[in-house]
Order: structure tokens, then C-alpha cells, then sequence
């Protein structure tokens, strides 16, 4: 039997009024899942579980099939465009991701390589076309990147970092090979997202996962410039300008206002942003999606019904001001969650949302 098409998320973030708020979750798929984390094996890493358009396909579908969620997207990693512009991508169990070359001197930025998005990164936009033919118009199907500033920050540290040394020494010391560095990363990421709503992306999300580890100076010139730019482009282009955007800086509570000016369709909250102020600041211009706190999947069903609930009371009733909401975790979802309490959590927001929109 053909499924009814759900395009709830899609019609929130065009700001049209629905029935009740649509969920989705920042890492659904992953280890958490047993049938995750037996893809990956039968994969061997987790590169080529991403490199594998038909893999790629089942890990996007998993969350979906289990929970019914509201949204699928795609499988794969921010990492992506560092990896095809040649630093070598590594998963290190246990230490998350490195880099073999990373960006060390001003002549690694001059010898970047520029991705060919038919030749370097077809895998994604293969893995694209192959969900979108396995989803059949289910749910919408997300792309998404990185951030300049972030996908810059794993570039020069070459792994994760707590500090971040290297990229604000690079920022401080010499900002002109850094806004280089930038400019490269931002040309190469609109290449790649326009790529993905060319292959059947129908929304797109920027994690700028570190842009909160920035000063509000350092943060509008070296991370929220270049999302502006990303926004600009998509908007000015006839592949993209229909396709909702969606920006999620962690830690940018303080800069919504700012992140608002860049146009984009929807904001990101982690679940330190108190939500019914941010509704107040900027509930009328875009759509905001999060915010519960990511640890209280890794609890009982109570805290999980609870936090869920509080988050949708936080937001409150959908007024025709009102932009909308879309649930979601205030960051990825992590490997010790329960998978009873996904199910829990989408119960809660299916249910009691219902009230909120009339
Ligand atoms: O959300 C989804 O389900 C889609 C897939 C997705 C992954 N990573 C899969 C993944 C998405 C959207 C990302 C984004 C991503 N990747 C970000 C931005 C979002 C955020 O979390 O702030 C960042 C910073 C990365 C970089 C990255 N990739 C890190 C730090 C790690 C290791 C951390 C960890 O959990 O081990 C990865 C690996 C990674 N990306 C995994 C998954 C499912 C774990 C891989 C595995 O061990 O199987």
C-alpha cells in the first residue's frame, strides 16, 4: 500500500499553518540504533557506509521506518568536503574524526584542491537520488554542510578540538589567509549544496557546530559572513531559491537576531536557549527548530515525555505571526540514547502538539 505523503515539515518552514508541530532529530540515524550499528559492520567503517549510496540509503531509512518521524536526511558527514578537497578523512574509533593532511601552512590553503561535485562528491549526490526513490515522497529529505568556519576549524586543527588553538591562532595571527581559507570553503559548499537540490534535496541545514566558540565580533566576520553568503547564493539561484534554508549555530543563542538578517527560512536552537524568549525575538521571521536537551534521551520515558512537553508549552500556541516549529533535540542525539525513548519522544510530540495549533 502506498503510504499518504507527509510534507508537514516542508509546509512549516514555508510558514504555512499546520496541524501539529513535525519532528525530526539532529543524528537519528547512528549509533544508538542496533540496526545502525549492524549496517556499519557489514559496511567495515564508517566512511564507506557513507561512500556506499545504497548503504547510506538504509541507515537514512532506519529511523524512519522504526519511529515515523517527519523528516529523513541524508546520510553522510559534514567532513565530506575537507575529505574531497584532499586532506584524507579518518574515523579513529574512540577519538572521532582526523585528518592525515591537515591545512598546516599558507601553501596547504593555495593547494587545495576544488571538488568536482561530479566526480569527488557523486557518491552523495548518488546516495540523494537512490532515497529519494526508496522514501517515494514519505517524508521530505534534508541535505546538508558544514559551516565554513567550522568545516575550516577540523581543516587546520585536523581533528575535533577543545581550544582550538591552531584556527584562532591562524584567525589572530594572520586573518587574511583565514578569510582565504574561508572564501575557498564557501565556493566549495555551495557547489555542494546546490549539487544536492539538484539531485532531489528538499530542505538544507548548516551545522556551524564551533561558530559559538567565537567572540560576537570574530563570530559575524569569520562565521556568519560566510553563512550569509551561503544563504545569498542559494536564494539568487533558480536550483535553489524555493528550497528552505535552516542555520544551526551551537552556542549562538545571543546572535539570532544577526543570524535572522541573513534571510535564511529557519534557526536552530541548542537547549541552552530559552525557547518562548526566542519566539519573542524572532518567532516572526523564521521558523525555529529544537531545543530539548539531548541527555534526557539517554534517561527514562518520564524525563522524555516531560522535556518534550515542556519544550512545546516553551513555544506555546501558533499564532498567524507565528513562523512555526519544528521539534527537535537542541544537538545530535547521542550514541548511549535509548532507542524506546525516540519512540516516546515522537509519541509525546505527535500527540500533544495537536493542542498548540487550532
Ligand atoms: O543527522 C544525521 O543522522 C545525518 C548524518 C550526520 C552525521 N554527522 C553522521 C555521523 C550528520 C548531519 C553529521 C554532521 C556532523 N558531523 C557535524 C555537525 C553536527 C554536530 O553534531 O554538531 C559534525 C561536527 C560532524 C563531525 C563528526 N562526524 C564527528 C565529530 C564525528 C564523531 C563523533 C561521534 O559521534 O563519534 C563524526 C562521525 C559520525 N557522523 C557518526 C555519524 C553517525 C558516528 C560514526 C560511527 O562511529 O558510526
Amino acid at each position: 500500500m502506498r503510504e499518504i505523503r507527509n510534507d508537514l515539515y516542508l509546509r512549516t518552514l514555508r510558514g504555512e499553518k499546520v496541524e501539529r508541530t513535525p519532528i525530526w532529530v539532529m543524528r537519528q540515524a547512528g549509533r544508538y540504533l542496533p540496526e545502525y550499528r549492524e549496517t556499519r559492520k557489514q559496511a567495515g567503517d564508517f566512511l564507506t557506509l557513507c561512500k556506499t549510496p545504497e548503504l547510506a540509503c538504509k541507515v537514512t531509512m532506519q529511523p524512519i521506518d522504526r519511529f515515523g518521524l517527519d523528516a529523513a536526511i541524508l546520510f553522510s558527514d559534514i567532513l565530506t568536503i575537507p575529505d574531497a578537497m584532499g586532506l584524507e578523512l579518518v574515523l579513529e574509533e574512540g577519538v572521532g574524526p582526523v585528518f592525515n593532511k591537515p591545512i598546516r601552512t599558507i601553501s596547504d590553503i593555495d593547494n587545495i584542491h576544488i571538488p568536482n561535485m561530479e566526480t569527488d562528491l557523486s557518491y552523495v549526490t548518488s546516495a540523494i537520488k537512490v532515497i529519494r526513490e526508496e522514501l517515494n515522497d514519505r517524508v521530505p529529505l534534508i541535505g546538508f554542510t558544514g559551516s565554513p568556519w567550522t568545516l575550516a576549524s577540523y581543516m587546520v586543527e585536523g581533528s575535533g578540538s577543545k581550544e582550538f588553538r591552531r584556527i584562532k591562532g591562524l584567525m589572530f595571527e594572520d586573518p587574511n589567509s583565514m578569510h582565504r581559507l574561508l572564501q575557498i570553503v564557501t565556493d566549495s559548499v555551495v557547489d555542494y549544496l546546490r549539487a544536492q537540490v539538484a539531485a532531489g534535496a528538499q530542505s538544507l541545514m548548516v551545522f556551524d557546530t564551533w561558530g559559538g566558540m567565537l567572540s560576537t565580533d570574530n563570530y559575524q566576520r569569520f562565521s556568519l559572513e560566510y553563512m550569509h553568503q551561503i544563504v545569498s547564493s542559494l536564494k539568487s539561484d533558480p536550483v535553489t531559491q524555493d528550497v528552505p534554508v535552516v542555520l544551526f549555530t551551537k552556542g549562538g543563542g545571543q546572535w539570532l537576531e544577526m543570524m535572522v538578517e541573513t534571510k535564511c527560512d529557519g534557526l536552530g536552537l541548542d537547549w541552552t536557549v530559552d525557547m518562548a524568549a526566542a519566539k519573542a525575538r524572532v518567532g516572526d521571521k523564521v521558523v525555529l527548530q529544537g531545543n530539548m536537551d539531548p541527555v534526557i534521551m539517554n534517561t527514562g520515558e518520564q524525563q522524555v515525555m516531560s522535556g518534550a512537553t515542556q519544550v512545546l508549552e516553551a513555544y506555546g500556541h501558533h499564532a498567524p505571526e507565528d513562523r512555526g516549529h519544528i521539534f527537535n533535540l537542541g544537538h545530535g542525539i547521542q550514541p548511549f540514547a535509548k532507542p524506546e525513548n525516540m519512540t516516546a519522544l515522537v509519541n509525546t510530540v505527535k500527540s500533544h502538539s495537536t493542542n498548540y495549533h487550532c
